[in-house]
């Protein structure tokens, strides 16, 4: 999601009556819960309900979040490509699990239409295409999406309202960790604090940190050696995120998965690179009419919050439930395995021609770039009764840097 655009100060919303009555609505239902809680919530707690408040939410509401009229453009959004070369990494696994896809946050939809058809083409199409979405709203507009397949290819796919008991087959998740509320540490000499959300003097959000509870300081212990260094280097307090959701959710998961592999795409690094004595005021942004900002408290609803993702976290989670770690990379890596590079060929002699075809490369471009998204993405597969040799992590696998 962030197209490594430069952080920049929150930009004034246009004041649509609409998306300001979402955010009045929804900070007047937080305001409320902070003072019924004592004057204070826990970050996670914010997220959670900024971006998932039923009718109100980010996502869970209905303003437009995809696309180029939106606030961010998601790979499988910039170009068709993405969903091909996914695809030849799910179609080895078809033929060892069911050609059963289960895909989580399917967003705007386009990842599962795109995917459907080139599993297609490639001869070895989905059977069932499962989708769980929180979001009401975008069920709606996944619907729309998938309605233009072609019906032979459509029936495959239906909705679930809960978690299955068991899958054989493949578990996609794509930026669907980075978009699930964190826990907020400060550290600073010996003291562990979590930070929350309170109300200032004249009733805006502030943050406001409270001493951690014995669970969170022994998560936080476990990651100090890693940014003990940031207080010899002159910074006092050390700020970061655990995200302890997102690591409940692969084991969850996890569990129920008998057979088959769990592929898993956002930004984010490897435990070593998140908690890096430089990086000492976490990964929190916000996004908003294609800008990051790190102003998350403002406008409720509005915009979307996120986190990325700590990559040895989510391995952990995996190996503590019995998945096999098939491999990390970045997107670029995994992508280029993918053959992207062979998909793209007619298009460059296209981009010679039409503008349609010069949009095209440069998609890819952003796709692939160290500067944009092919390295700050990484690409992790986890999975259960597969052989370890998945055709996307054949080269540039990272595993030993987790
Ligand atoms: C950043 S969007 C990514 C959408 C899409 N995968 C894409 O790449 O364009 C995150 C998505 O995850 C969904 N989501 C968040 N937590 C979820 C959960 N626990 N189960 C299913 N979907 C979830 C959100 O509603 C949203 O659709």
């Amino acid at each position: 999601m962030p197209l490594d655009l430069p952080a920049s100060p929150p930009t004034a919303v246009a004041p649509d009556p609409a998306a300001l009555a979402v955010t009045e609505a929804l900070t007047a239902r937080l305001s409320a819960d902070i003072q019924a809680r004592a004057g204070w919530i826990p970050f996670e707690h914010w997220m959670q309900r900024v971006l998932y408040e039923p009718g109100l939410g980010y996502y869970s509401g209905s303003l437009r979040k995809f696309g180029a009229e939106g606030d961010f453009t998601t790979a499988p959004e910039l170009s068709p490509l993405f969903a091909a070369c996914l695809a030849r990494q799910v179609s080895q696994w078809f033929a060892q699990c069911a050609p059963v896809v289960v895909e989580f946050g399917a967003g705007s939809g386009v990842l599962a239409a795109g995917l459907i058809e080139a599993l297609h083409a490639l001869g070895t199409p989905v059977q069932r295409y499962a989708i769980v979405e929180v979001s009401a709203s975008l069920r709606e507009r996944q619907r729309e999406t998938l309605a233009s397949l072609p019906a032979g290819l459509a029936a495959c796919v239906q909705w679930l309202d809960c978690l299955p008991e068991r899958i054989d087959g493949v578990v996609l998740g794509n930026e669907l960790l980075d978009a699930m509320p964190v826990c907020l540490f400060e550290s600073e000499g010996a003291q562990v604090r979590e930070v929350g959300v309170a109300l200032d003097a004249s009733g805006r959000f502030e943050w406001r940190a409270q001493p951690a509870s014995s669970s969170l300081q022994e998560a936080v212990s476990v990651l100090q050696p890693l940014f003990r260094g940031a207080q010899r280097g002159g910074v006092d307090r050390y700020r970061s995120e655990i995200g302890f959701q997102a690591q409940a959710w692969v084991r969850t998961v996890g569990q129920v998965l008998v057979r088959g592999a769990m592929l898993l795409l956002d930004y984010g690094f490897p435990a070593r690179e998140y908690y890096h004595p430089q990086r000492a005021q976490g990964t929190l942004m916000a996004h908003r009419r294609h800008r990051a900002h790190p102003d998350v408290l403002v406008d409720p609803g509005l915009q979307d919050v996120t986190a990325h993702v700590d990559f040895s976290a989510v391995a952990q989670a995996g190996a503590s439930v019995g998945l096999d770690l098939l491999g990390y990379t970045s997107q670029a890596r995994f992508l280029i395995n993918g053959g992207i590079l062979e998909v793209m060929a007619p298009l460059a002699q296209d981009a010679a021609r039409t503008i349609a075809g010069v949009r095209q490369l440069g998609a890819v471009q952003t796709l692939l770039s160290e500067a944009e998204m092919g390295e700050l993405f990484k690409v992790i597969a986890m999975g259960r009764g597969l052989p370890d040799e998945a055709c996307g992590f054949v080269r540039g696998d990272r595993r030993g840097a987790l």
